[in-house]
């Protein structure tokens, strides 16, 4: 299953935690048995992603020595991340306000949860834990071209408050940084953390004929619904990283969300004539889960 992954939560920072709501990770303070989930979280993925995951994460993985044994260090992380791309990697107690995650975003800080997984949740939870936010994300942002894209991203988001477009916004980190495939040597790879940190979904994304595959379009995206409790029905496909910050730096978004208040939504399975589209789905697996839900 996906990880939900929405940040929203519009209050103040709860006690201990700073303005920009981050707190001290504590390293010192996990216990035997988180660390050990982390292990066996990472040793799964490792297992399955390698031919599946694009060749640009499993380098990040490598630079940034994430292999080591046990939850990462964000102190350490964040040395070898900014020596890098000038990003670093500071613990929040759960999930922020729009405007600050995007604030952490334009400033180079990727924002991750303190907290992991039971054993009991392996497979699914609600809020992204520190591996779904350090596993699946950070190893893209030793990349120089996705860490500009991420900072992009952030100064697109405080840009979009303005314009009452966040959800328009939302949609393209959806589709991209969190279930993202991409087009590599003519063949099709994850990259999405959302994807990449889920044992079942980094199957299901590549291999199920169910899903639509259709080439990214960011004005496209931005009209596309999603599913947050499920499989997506599709997913979108970027050329190469270069071509996703192309887009979004060359996209003026003021007029684009002007010209979007006058177009309908899309949902989550349609396909348009202007879509090139590189797999058709049949969509099989939602006709199952909509039969099983009845
Ligand atoms: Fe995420």
């Amino acid at each position: 299953m996906p990880m939900v992954d929405i940040k929203q939560s519009p209050q103040t920072p709860p006690a201990g935690a700073a303005a920009d709501w981050t707190i001290p990770q504590d390293w010192s303070g996990y216990t035997p048995a988180e660390h050990a989930m982390w292990d066996t979280l990472f040793e799964r993925q490792s297992r399955l992603l390698p031919g599946r995951v694009s060749a640009t994460f499993l380098n990040g993985l490598d630079v940034l020595r994430m292999s080591k044994s046990g939850i990462p260090d964000f102190e350490e992380l964040s040395e070898r991340l900014t020596r890098l791309t000038g990003w670093k990697v500071l613990a929040v107690p759960g999930l922020v306000p729009d405007e600050d995650f995007f604030r952490h975003l334009a400033n180079r800080t990727f924002i991750a949860g303190r907290f992991i997984r039971t054993p009991e949740q392996i497979d699914y939870l609600q809020e992204p834990d520190i591996f779904h936010d350090v596993f699946g994300h950070v190893p893209l942002l030793a990349n120089p071209v996705f860490a500009d894209y991420m900072q992009a991203y952030g100064e697109g988001g405080l840009r979009s408050l303005k314009f009452g477009a966040m959800h328009r916004l939302a949609r393209l980190y959806w589709y991209t940084v969190e279930f993202g495939l991409i087009r590599e040597a003519g063949e099709l790879k994850l990259y999405g953390a959302g994807i990449v940190s889920s044992f079942s979904e980094s199957k299901f994304a590549l291999d199920d004929p169910s899903p639509n595959r259709i080439a990214l379009d960011v004005k496209r995206v931005m009209r596309t619904r999603y599913k947050i409790d499920d499989y997506q029905q599709t997913y979108f496909v970027i050329d190469s990283y270069e071509d996703l910050l192309k887009q979004t730096l060359e996209t003026d978004f003021a007029p684009l969300y002007a010209e979007l208040e006058s177009s309908q939504d899309l949902e989550t399975d349609v396909l348009l004539p202007t879509d090139t589209v590189l797999n058709r789905g049949t969509q099989a697996y939602a006709a199952s889960r909509k039969g099983a839900a009845a």
